[in-house]
């Protein structure tokens, strides 16, 4: 029976929820909180913590369909897509997982039955092939013994004997992180196609292709590489959607499934190209590209010069030029969002509501990109101009590619037809250094993962007390437990239980005192390590011991004025949402007891007017005085009530939600004030955009808001003083001031244009003759050039006969010079001054121009100021 992608993905969930699976939703593509990854690139990133032991486990047993993206970073698929049949940017990865339950024998016994039972996918089994870790007898002894597998079907995959980690069938999540052997299963499409068993020389080919890696995870690799046992053993599954789908439909390419044949199709009528894909490859790679680049915009990337912004970038402009390469030349991409919402219905859902802000993020791309090839290729026009040799540097040729997006074929393209050659050697080279760059910045954080690893634990109780009586659990001095913090010394006190709030979801952490009878620790923030929260600080007298009772009281001042800000903040959301639209959405937000910041979705400035009016319904929110009532209630309930959630949030079972009045409901864990007219007022100081498609805002509330608006208000009566004017007539007054210092300012400018030409009158006492012609050569300083030739002029009519040359120093020594000759020696054919000034720039450099009375050199900036007059006075004994 024919299965499309939707049936295999739901067969996949429906299989693990009857072996006791709970089915959770796949997060964002962008990680949630984790620095360490560009890109969520698979199914198990959501769940690091859980298998690291710092997060509980809500279920024992989970299965997910997660979407992923392998574009940079550790695992990166980019520069395949379009060359092979199986490789994608943008795929789905179906996965199940046991958090300390299930291991080895049932995970392998799960992927068999699902892959081969006829009420399953009912795979032929002479056609499956697996590999294991060399050294992981027990999977090779379930595989054949328990499975009976035939034996030579099960490949043991070496590795360094020295080293465990040194395997293909070795997997881990980055330089450090969870990780440990793995067992992959291969599906054989035949011998139509090239390719050998997975292990052999002939592996690389297409004919054996992996479609499940299943993953013992038992280790926790550190930094310098040696691996710790994690608290619990567990599994990790990884299966492509497309992979698995491409096999139950019969066909060897990922890119002849349903999906891609319907997506394929409508890209190429609506490009207008010939769909056939194996002429077609760029259409494999529009293909591909499309869905990467609309679930990223989706789940909040924005295309930019640094970081994720950045990749997603590349694939933008990878698929420009693979449409130009199809013949394309105007903008294109954005039309694909259409018919990829149409034919991925399956998870299309997702894109509905952003499909406006996606197709407008694509169109202000191209646009971009279109301007930066031009800017590129005029770059590189310059540089060919420019060229000695016929070698032009790989390392020009790399800036190109980088900065402007210019590919290497159409630079060498260029250079071949005016016969150059473009340094591979070098090209090569840069691209190695910045791929270095780019795995250093990618380096896993493992600051604080000791206090976040630890066996304890702590309670907030700071949504209502803010003042307790608590006990020290645990002290950290560089990262290192400690029993005791000394007087006048840093570290991080944790307590069993907290009124201070651990900075999070945008919130700062809180500050205040922590006192036992002998010691007092002034907390300067607090944070969140995982789940535990520390309190970071000083010891300010006494010391601080393990074990100690301790009186832990929040500054109330402040946190007072963050709760208010924060309110504020949800406030400013909804009204946001009600006058610019749906699609905004929040990118990040800073609440602090000064002022809140808050950064969304949108792609123009806004207009006076609206930000005048998103003020006025906040102030008016406030002003009706809602409750802010907190409910909590499970993850689902919320969901189906339409709850605000954030995109690239992991939520708990029981979550946390936030309410208005009607006005605005949100899941937040953060504090608040109890009635929104606490907040008083709310001024927004500032809108501006920080990206592209990212606006922020600015705003304060409270008794900083009426600082604000007094302080405004005492500078608009300094100004109203200072011009003698009130608010009816200070903007007249200020157009009066600025069109009379203008006048003024022209005055000036006239003024010392003529004093400087009546002062250099007096030059004419410095006139000499060569041969029978009368010469003055005089150098100024810092003329304006208006100034210099109107002087030139006026020196030309006291002359009456003669050759004027100026020559003005700049203050960064650069020099430049007029040359005025007088009309009687032009016709005379004596000299002129065009050709004067070509002889000068023959003999100095540098560039000129003008009429044979009047012309202007610029000279080379290595002429030492001394030589240019003996030079002009030489050249003028040889002329004349
Ligand atoms: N996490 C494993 C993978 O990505 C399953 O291959």
């Amino acid at each position: 029976m024919y299965k499309n992608i939707g049936d295999v993905r739901q067969e996949f969930l429906n299989f693990f929820k009857r072996k006791g699976h709970e089915i959770v939703l796949g997060s964002t593509l962008i990680p949630n909180n984790d620095q360490t990854l560009l890109f969520t690139n698979s199914g198990m990133n959501q769940f690091k913590n859980v298998f690291l032991g710092i997060d509980k486990p809500l279920f024992r047993r989970v299965a997910t369909a997660q979407r992923c993206v392998r574009a940079g970073g550790k695992h990166n698929d980019l520069d395949n897509v379009g060359y092979t049949e199986r490789h994608l940017t943008f795929f789905e990865m179906l996965g199940n997982f046991s958090f300390g339950d299930y291991f080895k024998d049932e995970a392998i016994q799960f992927a068999w039955e699902l892959l081969t039972d006829p009420h399953w996918f009912n795979l032929p089994k002479n056609k499956l092939w697996v590999t294991v870790h060399s050294r992981d007898c027990e999977s090779y002894d379930i595989w054949v013994k328990k499975i009976d597998i035939p034996n030579e079907h099960v490949v043991k995959i070496g590795s360094n004997i020295n080293d465990f980690c040194d395997s293909d069938n070795f997997w881990q999540m980055g330089n450090v992180g969870p990780c440990g052997p793995c067992s992959e299963i291969f599906y054989d499409h035949g011998d139509r196609f090239y390719g050998g068993p997975p292990g052999s020389l002939e592996g690389f080919g297409e004919r054996y292709v992996e479609i499940w890696n299943l993953v013992f995870m038992e280790f926790y690799r550190q930094e310098n590489g040696l691996l710790l046992s994690l608290p619990m053993f567990s599994v990790d599954t990884g299966m492509g959607l497309e992979r698995i789908t491409s096999i139950l439909q019969g066909v060897h390419s990922s890119y002849s499934i349903d999906i891609f044949k319907k997506l394929i199709s409508s890209i190429s009528e609506i490009v207008q190209v010939n769909d056939d894909i194996y002429m077609n490859r760029s259409l494999y790679v529009i293909a591909d590209h499309i869905r990467a680049c609309s679930f990223l915009i989706q789940d909040g990337v924005i295309p930019s010069n640094e970081g994720r912004g950045y990749v997603l970038r590349r694939i933008i402009r990878r698929a420009i030029l693979h449409g130009k390469r199809l013949g394309i030349n105007d903008i294109f991409f954005y039309k694909l969002v259409t018919p990829l919402i149409e034919h991925m219905n399956h998870i299309a859902e997702l894109l509905y509501a952003s499909k406006n802000f996606i197709e407008k993020i694509l169109i202000t791309e191209e646009k971009l990109f279109e301007d930066t090839l031009k800017r590129g290729l005029e770059l590189l026009e310059k540089q060919l101009v420019q060229l000695t040799g016929n070698i032009l540097k790989g390392e020009i040729a790399f800036y190109l590619y980088d900065t402007y997006g210019l590919p290497l074929e159409l630079t060498k393209d260029i250079c071949l037809k005016r016969g150059i050659h473009v340094d591979q050697v070098g090209f090569d080279r840069s691209m190695i250094i910045q791929k270095k760059c780019t795995k250093a910045s990618n380096k896993f954080d493992a600051t604080c993962e000791n206090i976040s690893r630890c066996d304890i634990s702590n309670i907030f109780i700071g949504y209502n007390e803010l003042i307790c009586k608590s006990r020290v659990i645990a002290l950290f001095q560089e990262n290192k437990l400690v029993n005791k913090i000394s007087s006048e010394e840093e570290g991080i006190v944790i307590l069993n239980s907290t009124p201070f709030y651990g900075e999070s979801g945008g919130q700062i952490g809180d500050c205040g005192q922590l006192k036992t009878t002998s010691g007092v620790f002034q907390v300067t923030n607090t944070k969140k390590y995982g789940q535990i929260i520390g309190h970071l600080g000083i010891v300010k007298s006494g010391a601080i011991n393990f074990g100690e009772e301790i009186v832990a009281q929040v500054d109330q001042y402040k946190r007072k004025n963050i709760s208010l800000n924060h309110s504020a903040t949800h406030l400013l959301r909804a009204a946001l949402f009600h006058i610019l639209g749906p699609h905004v959405i929040q990118k990040g937000s800073l609440v602090n007891d000064r002022y809140l910041r808050f950064d969304f979705y949108h792609h123009e400035a806004m207009q006076n007017k609206q930000i005048n009016k998103v003020e006025n319904i906040v102030n008016e929110k406030i002003w009706e005085n809602f409750p802010i009532a907190v409910d909590e209630m499970p993850i689902e309930v919320a969901r189906n009530s339409g709850v605000v959630m954030l995109r690239n949030k992991q939520y708990d079972k029981i979550v946390r939600v936030l309410s208005m009045g009607n006005f605005s409901t949100e899941l937040c864990g953060g504090t608040h004030a109890t009635r929104t007219g606490e907040i008083g007022v709310f001024v927004i100081t500032k809108e501006y955009g920080i990206a592209s498609g990212i606006r922020r805002i600015e705003a304060v509330t409270s008794d900083v808001a009426l600082s604000i608006i007094h302080h405004y208000k005492m500078l608009l009566q300094n100004i109203f003083q200072s011009l003698q004017s009130d608010d009816k007539n200070v903007l007249t007054k200020i157009s009066e001031c600025k069109s009379r210092c203008r006048k003024l300012e022209k005055e000036i400018e006239y003024l010392r244009d003529k004093q400087t030409i009546q002062h250099s009158l007096s030059f004419i006492r410095d006139i000499y003759y060569v041969k029978d012609i009368r010469v003055l050569i005089k150098q100024v300083t810092n003329m304006a050039p208006k100034t210099l030739i109107s002087t030139a002029d006026c020196l030309k009519c006291k002359l009456k006969s003669g050759v004027i040359v100026l020559i003005n120093i700049h203050k960064n020594n650069k020099i430049n010079l007029v040359v005025a000759v007088t009309k009687d020696l032009i016709e005379r054919n004596r000299i002129n001054a065009l050709d004067l000034v070509h002889c000068i720039i023959n003999t100095l450099g540098g560039k000129g121009g003008g009429k044979p009375d009047l012309a202007q050199a610029g000279i080379n900036n290595m002429v030492p100021i001394s030589k240019v007059s003996i030079e002009v006075d030489s050249l003028l004994h040889d002329i004349l």
